[in-house]
């Protein structure tokens, strides 16, 4: 069914009312100028999202509130969280932490996770969030790929996760407990250094602005994870998507729902809107149909920038939540992460007021790339328009190495041209990796896409076999290796199963070690020991226990032809496919 183009909202207000006119009058240099710089010169990442703040107008307006799960609340002025991430660098210091010293963070979403952020990068060290439903697994590869040397977390994420994997982290020195002090020997109670670190400010040194200042691990389909390196002048894309894409401005309250554990939830659940001066709601607990509608409400949210699952979530929890809600405050809708359908952007149009725009982005890109705009019609299904400064193309690589762009409608890799201010600037150590993400000025995205005649993009797949489950990324061979470790287990091959909240759920066949019986507690053993290793946001919810898995001449597991059996469809030129 083809749906109908929603026409644009009545938005002569909007910051970007006429796309052609943003486009071409578009420049970097512009966009850059809407950041201060340091005092001494180039750019800090952490400095303009709060501090450069702190010292003008905006010193007393509310930069965080942060809604704790127990009901209590928290405001932050830009003023306080500028002094707090003062003294979280100072405590860096101190450690003997410096630039390009990768801090990680894992914890939930708590105000002491902003603060070590923005701290961190203040200190010139690189943050690296970790996801907090992840198991010690995906934690110790991470930390031990990116050679951390400071983890902040808290006491009962450090015992659940770290404990029994610290011995392998040969370069973690310090481990900072963000909730005080603990028994265990070896770890620094975080708000006693705080307080120690005293509250003269601190001063930003230099920085350039192609300095790292994020690690975000995100996944292929082959291989450890990969980290995507990003650097302080990403605050330029972030400060110009937040603008045009999500309609940031004085007076808004924007709420992301992201995990900060996740490139969304730091992007823009942590700088984005602080670059823009806006306050961040922050909330601790996770989903809740009653109490998203009531944040929506209560908080006067104006803008909200959310994902398809949970969108689908609130669907499902029916329409008397939404009936009766002052929403009058809300302005402005978006979504990413995963394939937005139709329905659920017109839903948003009839229940909440607005329709949900989508935006497409990925971790390497750092920053929002297509969008639908408030002030531009929507056409439900399609991921919108690339974001004035951002040349988007549908691409086919030649075999001669080039890239060609194919004509529209026509289905093919999305690509990007090169040279956007939030563009990872390496995987971590492993260059060769990076450079085959490239070819002919283009950044190719592994995504599958096509362009209509007026320009808009369309999201038809991934080009590779990773997965995205509720909104999360994961890749197969990260859960397949851990699969095999389960004694019973000799060959996993693991595949995202279509489901109707989640976009997709984690599914996995293995085959038995001879002698090793099928039996349903076999196989409810090995999910625990699954989840036990790699965490509820990782492990498989399906198992199937199979005879043998198919295999390409290479040796080559096919997932694809996995995934065809399992939706019933023809297995035909599927078969044929290696997996890339
Ligand atoms: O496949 C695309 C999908 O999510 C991938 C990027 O995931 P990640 O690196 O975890 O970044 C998440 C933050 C944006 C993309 O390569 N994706 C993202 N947005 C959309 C999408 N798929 C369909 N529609 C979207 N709007």
């Amino acid at each position: 069914m083809a749906w109908e183009t929603i026409r644009k909202e009545a938005t002569a207000d909007a910051n970007l009312v006429d796309y052609q006119a943003a486009c071409r009058g578009f420049s970097w240099a512009t966009a850059a100028a809407a950041l201060d710089g340091l005092p001494t010169g180039g750019l800090n990442l952490g400095y303009e999202a709060v501090d450069r703040h702190a010292r003008g107008p905006r010193a007393q307006l509310c930069a965080l509130r942060w809604l704790g799960k127990d009901g209590s609340r928290r405001d932050l002025s830009y003023a306080e969280l500028s002094a707090l991430s003062d003294r979280f660098a100072r405590v860096l210091h101190g450690l003997g932490v410096g630039p390009g010293d990768r801090v990680f963070a894992l914890a939930g979403r708590v105000p002491e996770l902003y603060v070590a952020a923005l701290g961190t990068v203040k200190n010139r060290s690189v943050f690296c969030p970790l996801f907090s439903a992840f198991g010690p697994e995906p934690v110790r590869q991470r930390l031990s790929l990116g050679s951390g040397r400071v983890l902040v977390t808290t006491r009962a994420l450090y015992r659940r996760k770290v404990i029994e994997i610290r011995s392998d982290l040969s370069n973690l020195e310090h481990v900072i407990l963000l909730d005080g002090p603990s028994d265990e020997a070896g770890l620094l109670d975080g708000p006693a250094l705080l307080e120690a670190a005293g509250d003269a400010p601190f001063t930003v040194e230099y920085t350039a602005p192609d300095e790292p200042a994020l690690l975000h691990f995100t996944s292929g389909t082959t291989g450890v994870p990969k980290g995507a390196v990003h650097v302080h002048e990403a605050a330029v894309a972030h400060l110009h998507t937040a603008r045009v894409a999500l309609d940031l401005r004085d007076g808004d309250r924007f709420w992301c729902t992201a995990d900060p554990g996740w490139v969304t939830g730091t992007s823009y659940g942590i700088f984005a809107p602080l670059l823009a001066g806006v306050t961040s709601v922050v909330d601790e607990a996770e989903f809740d149909a009653r109490r998203w509608y009531d944040i929506l409400e209560r908080e006067r949210v104006t803008v909200w920038y959310t994902a398809p699952t949970a969108l689908r979530m609130l669907v499902r929890s029916g329409g008397e939540l939404a009936a009766g809600r002052d929403l009058s405050a809300l302005r402005h809708i978006a979504s990413v992460g995963e394939p937005l359908e139709p329905e659920t952007v017109t839903w948003g149009r009839r229940h909440l007021g607005h329709a949900i725009h989508d935006t497409w982005w990925q971790t390497e890109t750092g920053a929002i790339m297509i969008a639908n705009y408030r002030a531009v019609d929507v056409r439900p299904g399609s991921m919108g328009r690339p974001v004035p400064g951002i040349e988007a193309g549908v691409v086919r690589r030649t075999p001669d190495g080039a890239v060609k762009q194919v004509p529209d409608g026509e289905e093919g890799e999305l690509a990007l041209r090169m040279g956007w201010p939030s563009m990872f600037r390496g995987y971590l150590g492993d260059p060769a990796r990076y450079a085959r993400c490239f070819a002919d000025g283009w950044y190719l995205t592994g995504d599958l896409a096509r362009r209509d005649a007026e320009g808009y993009f369309w999201f038809v797949g991934r080009a590779d076999d990773v997965i995205k489950t509720a909104g999360h990324l994961i890749g197969p061979f990260e859960v397949e290796r851990v699969l095999v470790e389960h004694p019973s287990v000799a060959e996993a091959a693991v595949i995202g199963k279509p489901h109707p909240v989640a976009g997709e759920i984690i599914k996995a066949f293995v085959v038995l070690h001879v002698g090793h019986a099928d039996s349903p507690a076999l196989q409810a053993d090995i999910v625990a020991f699954a989840r036990r290793r790699l965490g509820a946001a990782v492990a498989p919810r399906e198992l199937a226990v199979v005879n043998a898995l198919p295999h390409t001449r290479s040796g080559k597991t096919m997932r694809r032809l996995l995934k065809a059996r399992e939706l019933g469809l023809p297995e035909g030129d599927l078969s044929t496919l290696e997996n890339p």
